[in-house]
């Protein structure tokens, strides 16, 4: 049986820790959409998420078992319109387990699917879209962090608002 699974996230901009996870879910699973989500807590956008999801197929234009897409609503719905088996989610650390623990279970409540958590590895636990963001507005150097196709749109950014 086919598995597919949904990894649902701002991605404001997907950054190398995210590519990680989708990584190891394309191993575990079938097929992985990652999808680019409004977070109706977040303000301050760095990317339209029209351009999130672009970056995102970029990075993963060779892998034929991970799509993109985006989304403005639930994310249980958006899961169930894609036949979705699992949702999945990164960990950094402790303090990102307890929202996603209460996410993962008022999702259940609302659809009955699972959550499936995956370890981000000690390398990359450091990185974060907002700091990303900030880095990059203060001019500092975010390659290291960032899929090449993140950093160059970063820079062209950066060098145009200049
Ligand atoms: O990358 P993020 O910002 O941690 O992702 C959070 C995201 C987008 C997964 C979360 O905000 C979300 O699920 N938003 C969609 C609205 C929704 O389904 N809310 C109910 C959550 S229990």
């Amino acid at each position: 049986m086919m598995t597919r699974v949904l990894y649902p996230g701002s991605f404001d901009p997907i950054h190398n820790g995210h590519v990680e996870i989708i990584s190891t879910a394309a191993r575990l699973f079938d097929e992985v959409i990652v999808a680019a989500v409004d977070n109706p807590q977040k303000s301050g956008a760095f990317f339209a998420l029209e351009e999130r999801r672009e970056l995102i197929d970029q990075c993963f234009e060779d892998r034929q078992n991970v799509s993109s897409v985006l989304h403005t609503g639930l994310v249980v719905e958006l899961a169930r319109t894609n036949a979705c088996d699992f949702i999945i989610k990164g960990l950094r650390a402790v303090s990102d387990f307890e929202s996603e623990l209460q996410m993962a279970q008022l999702n259940h409540e609302l659809s009955g699917i699972d959550t499936v958590f995956l370890p981000s590895t000690s390398s990359s636990s450091f990185i974060a879209s907002k700091y990303v963001r900030e880095i990059a507005r203060l001019g500092g150097d975010v390659t290291s962090m960032v899929p090449v196709p993140v950093w160059r749109r970063m820079h062209a950014m950066m060098v145009r608002s200049d």
